[in-house]
């Protein structure tokens, strides 16, 4: 299966299952918009506290705000989004689509790196068990052509972008001879900038409604909130405030699922440092973030560091814990060292002191800033496309079983009365009701046994319980794995520790 019917795979599931729909679906869709269903709103809301116990319970200098989505329109000056939140477009006269100019350039590269790899791939056939790749890649003349034609590409993009320069853009695009996907054509308009906000009215028209933006990252409602919390809750620097909740943004390349959406939710965090502290805070930040995605037990080798060289005017070092999606190692956290930016800026704007006094060295300063910003739909997709395995079992029978991580998982534990008979189902209510205030469990008697193991592969729960006759005269259950499939016999009393100790989070 190729990545791109795999991909396919996922997205058919997650709708199946009820795991996430489109938007309005019965309205055929809201572009890039989506909802998350009875599974998917669990999942959801696991990865969320996940994230809330690793970064505010289990750290105590750092605490929590929900601030508002609406906020004072000059936050968004204040930040540089009104000015500078902008993605360079450019329309096909012909397809009347607009494009992300810098990405129809990416998925020029993109297409360039698919050559590069075919080119590995004939050769791993040709040399077998030999085939060094390292070398082949460092050597091999058609390969080496193809990547100088991605760094020339990629230099030329760079410099375009940094210095803002659309005609240098569109310039780079007819010399690659782009076509639009839809018309095939190289019709294309200028290059312009486009602002990524959604903007709507506060307060009635006839009043003289006030422009205002949704908000398109929940950071500055940490930056707003700062002395308050600061103050209010006697917090000493180093100390961090942690937020999620919904962010929007008019996004041009709206695709990959639920990968980019224009209505979205981020998990951020930002930690207040000394100045001059702020790149060692980097380095525990980069370091502890990416433990905490490895302790979900998910292999190493699909995570890896994107450090940034071009780094924004505010940013004095940033990097990404970039996950292997479907299609390819992408962006899934960010981590940035702020410098003293955004305080800084709203003081000048505000007009308040945004400043905090070191009592340790006796001075006042504004605080740094090291900001970790990770996507909570974009986690979702990752632990979707992780999960998804489809496995041939030796009857010969087939199973599509989402391998969740335990604790993310929509439900812990199924319970199963083996038939809806002989006072089966009274017990499994019994032993339900025990679990139930501490684990998302599910109820299940149609269908025989095999069928509800497969449902519940489906959803990804981890253990299934099954009462019989055996129950009912000695207390004992089968426990069922999900991913070994292997079945042992256990007291029901023993069930509360047996799934705890299923859903802890794995030491790194
Ligand atoms: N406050 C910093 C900030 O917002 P960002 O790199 O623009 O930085 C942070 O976004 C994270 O938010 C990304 O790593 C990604 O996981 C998620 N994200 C950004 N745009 C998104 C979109 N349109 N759809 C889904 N997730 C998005």
């Amino acid at each position: 299966m190729n990545q791109e019917e795999f991909f396919k795979k996922i997205t058919a599931h997650a709708k199946e299952y009820g795991f996430v729909f489109p938007s309005s679906d019965i309205y055929d869709g809201l572009s890039a918009v989506y909802d998350y269903g009875q599974n998917g709103v669990e999942l959801k809301n696991n990865i969320r506290q996940y994230w809330w116990k690793a970064m505010v319970q289990m750290h105590e200098n750092i605490v929590g705000v929900d601030a508002a989505i609406f906020m004072h329109p000059t936050v968004w000056k204040a930040s540089g989004h009104v000015d500078a939140f902008n993605d360079p477009m450019i329309d096909n006269k012909d397809s009347k689509k607009r494009y992300r100019a810098d990405v129809l350039v990416e998925d020029h590269i993109a297409k360039i790196e698919d050559k590069i790899n075919k080119e590995v791939e004939k050769a791993k056939k040709r040399f077998g068990d030999a085939f060094d790749k390292e070398q082949f890649v460092s050597t091999n003349a058609r390969v080496l052509g193809y990547k100088q034609e991605i760094e020339d590409i990629s230099h030329r993009l760079y410099v375009a972008m940094e210095n803002n320069d659309l005609a240098g853009i569109k310039q780079l695009i007819e010399d690659l001879g782009i076509v639009c996907p839809i018309s095939g054509s190289r019709n294309w308009t200028d290059v312009r900038q486009f602002n990524l906000m959604f903007a709507t009215q506060m307060g009635s028209l006839a009043e003289g409604a006030n422009e205002i933006y949704l908000r398109p990252e929940t950071a500055q409602g940490i930056f707003v909130n700062y002395l308050n919390i600061q103050k209010t809750g006697r917090m000493k620097v180093p100390f961090g405030i942690a937020q999620t909740g919904k962010a929007f943004r008019n996004e041009i390349v709206a695709r990959q699922f639920i990968f980019r959406m224009r209505e979205f939710e981020q998990m951020e965090m930002q930690f207040f440092v000394r100045p001059g502290t702020e790149l060692e805070w980097f380095k525990h930040w980069k370091e502890e973030r990416l433990r905490w995605h490895l302790s979900l037990g998910i292999p190493a080798e699909k995570y890896r560091y994107h450090d940034h060289e071009k780094l924004a005017h505010y940013a004095n070092a940033a990097t990404d814990i970039e996950f292997e999606f479907p299609f390819g190692f992408k962006e899934l956290e960010g981590i940035h060292s702020r410098t003293d930016f955004d305080l800084s800026s709203h003081s000048k704007f505000s007009g308040k002191k945004l400043q905090y006094f070191d009592p340790e060295t006796n001075e006042s300063y504004v605080p740094y800033v090291i900001e970790t910003s990770i996507g909570l739909d974009r986690m979702f997709l990752a632990m979707l496309s992780h999960a998804y395995t489809e496995e041939k079992l030796e009857d010969g029978s087939e199973r599509v079983v989402m391998k969740f991580p335990a604790a993310l998982a929509p439900y812990k534990v199924a319970i199963l009365p083996l038939v809806k008979k002989d006072g089966l189902p009274e017990k499994a209510r019994e032993i339900m009701e025990q679990l139930t205030p501490d684990f998302m469990c599910q109820y299940e008697e149609k269908d025989s046994i095999g069928k509800r193991y497969r449902r519940q592969d489906a959803i990804g729960t981890p253990l299934c319980v099954t009462i019989d006759n055996q129950t009912l005269e000695d207390n004992t259950v089968t426990v069922r794995d999900r991913d070994t499939m292997e079945q042992i016999r256990v007291n029901a009393d023993e069930l509360y520790n047996i799934i705890r100790n299923k859903i802890a989070p794995k030491r790194v």
